[in-house]
Parts: C-alpha cells; structure tokens; sequence
C-alpha cells in the first residue's frame, strides 16, 4: 500500500506536507469495546525530518523506513491506523521549536518522530519536555537527549554520538595508528562524535594531533585536506553525513590522500552514500551499529522488502525509521491500542527487545538502543561487516537520572 501525500502550503511559507494512512478508521472502529472507540481513531505521527538539503537522503529514508513498517501491519499498529504528517526541518536548530510546535500545538499530533540534525533535536527535546510530547528520535545522536535531558516520553532509536564513536579508538590503536587527525563539522554531533573518538582513542594509548572542523553543512574541505597533507597524520578519524560525506570522500580522494593517509569514520561517512561517491570510498572503514550485508534473518528481509518498495538499497537511516515505527507497535500492542495509557506505553517501549536488522536491540534505562557496534570496510560498493567493534554497547546515559 503506498501512502499519498498532499502537498500544503504553509502560512509561514516553510514547506508542510501532510499524508494519511488512515485508510481502516472505519472498520477498525468495529474491533473494540467501548470506550475504545478513541483508540480505533487514527494514531497521528509527525514526521519532523529534514526533507531538503545536505541531510534530505536521510529524511526520506527514515520516513520510508517507518512506513514500510506499518504497511507490513497493514497500515495500523497495535490496532489502530496510522495518520502520517511531515514537516521538512531543512536541518535548521533555529527553526526546531517553530516547526515542532506546529506538529505539537497545531496539528495535534500523538507523537513526533524526528529528526536528524543533533541541533534541532535539542530543540524538539526540550518542547518535548515541555509539552509532555511522545518523542521517538530515529536518527540525531545528541548525547543530552538520552543524558542530563532524558525523560520518559523521548526515546531513540538510533544511536548516541559517544555510542558510535568510541569503539573506533580502540580499532584505530590496534591497527597500529598513534597520531591521528579528526575532521568534522563544527556543531553538537560532530564535536561529540570526535570527541568520543578521542576518548577511546587516548584511553588506548593513542594522540590526537589536530581537531579539525568547518562549519555545517559547509562542504569547502581543500584548505583543511591540504593541513591534512601538511601534518601527515598515521590516518583520519571523520564524521560527516549525506551530501557534505559524498564531497568529503570524493575531495579526499582526488587529493590522493587516501593511500597515503587511511580514513576512518563514523559509519554515516559511507552509509547510504557509496553509490555516489563510487570508487573513492573503497577500504573506508567506519564504526556503525549496522552493516549491509549483516547476516540475519530480519535484515535480509528488511532489505527485500525496503529495495520492493522504493527500488533502492537500505541503509541505517532506513532501519531507524523502521525500528522507530516497531517500537511504537510495542507500545500500542501492550495497551491494545491506547497511546493515552502513557504510563503502560512507556514501559512496554522501554522493555521491548527485538531482532532488528542491526541485530539485538533493546533499550537502556535513559530509553537509548543497547545494540552492538560494527566495524565495517566498503568492499563491492557496501559497507561489509569486518568485526564486532562492541557488544551490546550501552551508551553511560551520563547525567541521565532514571527517567522512569
Ligand atoms: C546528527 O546531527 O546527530 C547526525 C546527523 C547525521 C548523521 C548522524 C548524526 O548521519
């Protein structure tokens, strides 16, 4: 079932798109007894993603993600039909409350699935917190969101920034390295995936030289490669994602770095963008909680069914919308469809536990995933899986006092 999309125009002109799965209202309201007559209407999720600019890939594979999910259950979870409404973020922190509280305040909705950008997750997580709103994060890896600002309504389902990185330091010291350069852009996410880097890194006995950076979504890299080049470094640790990773790789590449000087990275530097960066990304090795071609069941399906429904590859921003609409089945399921049972809903999403694509996955008590972290190598165009770089990695949820 494909879902149709409206496009509206905003009054504040910023793009709002708005499209509806609530095709079995109707006969869902013959399943239960009173008074579920409110749970059979539809649930209403707000998608806030961005869908334009250097992270739009992301968005929409996040979004298709969570809906291939739901068309799986045949367009309702727990029972109850799914609304679907979209706000593009553009990835822009200074237009995060806005946008969340036209989801929040306007529309109404249930809950906000979102978003990418570690900045404007801050913001959404503090109108969470405000407005006691459901909040799933299917990507951003702010550490503070599942930290000093966790609470019971937000939850991850992806990763945190500490959770990703800091694995690498250990791979990088055992594969010899001892002076490394990282490289990020200029904003929470970068500065705390180098920064957990680093941590492991110099826990294992390794420097880090230089920390360089630019601003976000700023993608002029040849002065910072030519330092790069200046300083040889024994390899790079870098952290960039969709369009800004695909120049990065390419730039770094045509400069003839990377057989000189290895790269590394968190895996978002090779997800989802291998097909445009093309041979220059061959032998990057990254840590991620995913890799292509992870050899069990629930992947192998996730990707038949993702590649049936939007004739391209699955990648991790794919699987969080995808497990982000799973952990809400959780929820609803245990309440037989009532999301307004929050305090049920909460503690059936935080003890869930499923097989996801990425392998095991289930929750800390800060609600951020517990899952392993892969080191992959792009071979034959995929980011193929080398080793477990950490089991079950719990993010310290530092600062976090026990939101339930
Ligand atoms: C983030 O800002 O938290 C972020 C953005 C893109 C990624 C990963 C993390 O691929």
């Amino acid at each position: 079932m494909s879902q149709s999309i409206t496009l509206l125009r905003s009054l504040d002109r910023r793009r709002f798109l708005m499209g509806s799965a609530g095709v079995l209202a109707a006969g869902a309201a013959f399943r239960f007894p009173t008074p579920a007559i409110a749970q059979a209407a539809p649930l209403k999720v707000g998608f806030m993603l961005p869908y334009s600019g250097t992270f739009a890939k992301l968005g929409k594979f996040i979004d298709d993600g969570f809906r291939l999910y739901v068309e799986q259950q045949g367009g309702s979870l727990g029972g109850r039909p799914i609304q679907f409404f979209q706000v593009d973020d553009e990835s822009k922190p200074e237009a995060g409350t806005d946008n969340m509280n036209r989801l929040v305040g306007r529309e109404k909705v249930d809950v906000v699935v979102g978003t990418v950008h570690s900045g404007v997750a801050m913001a959404m997580v503090k109108v969470a917190r405000d407005t006691n709103t459901m909040l799933i994060i299917p990507n951003a890896g702010v550490n503070e969101a599942t930290g000093p600002l966790c609470a019971p309504n937000i939850f991850r389902t992806s990763f945190s920034n500490w959770q990703v990185c800091e694995p690498m330091g250990k791979v990088m010291f055992d594969a010899g390295h001892r002076n490394v350069v990282s490289i990020t852009w200029r904003y929470a996410a970068g500065q705390q995936m180098v920064g957990a880097f680093a941590e492991g890194f110099i826990k294992a006995g390794g420097k880090v030289v230089e920390e360089l950076a630019l601003p976000f979504p700023e993608v002029e890299f040849q002065a910072l490669i030519t330092r790069i080049a200046t300083l040889k470094p024994d390899a790079v640790f870098a952290f960039f994602a969709g369009g800004g990773a695909v120049k990065f790789v390419k730039d770094y590449a045509a400069a003839g770095l990377s057989k000189s000087i290895p790269l590394y990275g968190a895996g978002f530097l090779t997800d989802g963008t291998i097909p445009a960066q093309g041979e220059a990304a061959n032998g990057i090795k990254t840590t991620l909680h995913y890799a292509d071609n992870l050899d069990n069941a629930a992947n192998k399906a996730f990707l038949t069914a993702f590649k049936t429904k939007t004739g391209q590859d699955g990648d991790i921003y794919a699987v969080q919308g995808f497990d982000a609409a799973a952990l809400m089945a959780a929820g609803l399921s245990a309440t037989k469809g009532d999301w307004a049972a929050r305090t049920q809903v909460v503690a059936a999403m935080q003890a869930a536990k499923f097989d996801s694509p990425r392998g095991p996955l289930s929750f800390n008590k800060a609600n951020n995933p517990v899952q392993n972290v892969y080191l992959r190598e792009v071979r034959n165009g995929r980011n193929e899986l080398v080793s477990v770089a950490g089991q079950a990695v719990n993010d310290p949820a530092r600062g976090c006092r026990a939101p339930a």
